[in-house]
């Protein structure tokens, strides 16, 4: 099972044609309690372009719009894997999934896998994916962060009736990513939007700036620096020249607000409830802003 590593050729539409679809996996940074407003700002058309999601977690949007035509991508390989593996065999999956345990001795087991490379490697693609669902759903607070060796590191969450198998969305999530032209890739954003054109709508949502420090990034080793908000914005200029649609979310700090101001660019304010935040305080409303590259038509 091999993921993509460059998109081909796509046209477009979008449709709810599958009502289970949704987020399998908690996610840090995850959309669902913003789509009406992010919806709000799409453009009018958006059947009419392929769909790109660079940096696309758990996909709360890309679920949400079920576009036919897709690119998604994120530098997480082994969430790469899961979509993968949802896509070519799930029902190898969730055979796996209903054989995991929710005991403590049990997730530890699976989840110190990685830290014994030559395990982790000789593990299948379903059982990585499996792993790391089964992981999702039983570690504390729903998570996927790692160490900056690369290792899982949430702890045991204790719950008493996880959800761990959820087949019936498990299963839609699988048809539709049959059904249209969905390439999932996995690296970089920067190659994943190689031929984002005229037809092309992105929605980027990178890990945000945090001016205290304090904001996750653990998503996998290596972080998103400065330097990468600057890659990102100039990769947003490049292909808005090339006539390609693009919404960014990210937080509302002054270098944020600095780094887009050009003309070029509108910065819409939205109050934003965050689930997954290592300071229990900062679950309430976070400012946050969507950055966008087209001016709709006045009505
Ligand atoms: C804010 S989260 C996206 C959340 C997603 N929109 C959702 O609804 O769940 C940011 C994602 O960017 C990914 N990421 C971090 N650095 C990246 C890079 N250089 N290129 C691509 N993806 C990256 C992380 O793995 C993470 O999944």
């Amino acid at each position: 099972m091999e993921i993509q590593t460059r998109p081909g050729n796509r046209g477009v539409s979008c449709g709810k044609a599958y009502p289970l679809v949704k987020p399998f996996l908690k996610w840090a940074g995850g959309k669902r309690q913003l789509l009406s407003e992010i919806k709000k700002h799409l453009p009018k058309n958006i059947q009419e372009y392929t769909y790109y999601e660079p940096f696309v977690g758990a996909g709360a949007l890309f679920f949400d719009l079920q576009p036919r035509r897709a690119v998604i991508n994120d530098r997480n390989i082994q969430l790469m894997l899961t979509y993968t593996a949802i896509k070519e065999n799930v029902e190898g999956l969730i055979a796996l999934l209903k054989q995991h345990k929710n005991t403590e001795e049990y997730f530890y087991r699976l989840r110190n896998a990685d830290r014994h490379g030559e395990r982790f490697k000789g593990m299948t693609t379903i059982e990585k994916a499996a792993r790391l669902i089964f992981l999702n759903k039983t570690c504390f607070n729903g998570l996927y962060r790692v160490n900056s060796r690369g290792f899982f590191n949430v702890p045991y969450g204790k719950y008493k009736n996880p959800m761990v198998c959820e087949g019936a969305v498990l299963r839609q999530i699988s048809r539709y990513l049959n059904g249209g032209t969905i390439d999932i890739l996995s690296g970089d954003f920067e190659p994943a939007l190689m031929d984002a054109g005229k037809n092309a709508f992105v929605y980027f949502d990178p890990p945000y700036h945090s001016s205290d420090k304090t904001g996750f990034t653990g998503y996998q080793a290596g972080g998103f620096n400065q330097n990468d908000q600057e890659r990102l914005r100039d990769l947003m200029v490049r292909i808005s020249r090339r006539g390609a649609k693009c919404l960014l979310s990210n937080s509302d700090t002054e270098y944020i607000r600095r780094l887009y101001s050009d003309d070029f660019f509108e910065i819409i304010p939205l109050r934003a409830k965050r689930n997954i935040n290592a300071d229990p305080a900062g679950r309430s409303n976070a400012r946050e802003v969507l950055i966008k590259n087209w001016k709709d038509p006045c009505p």
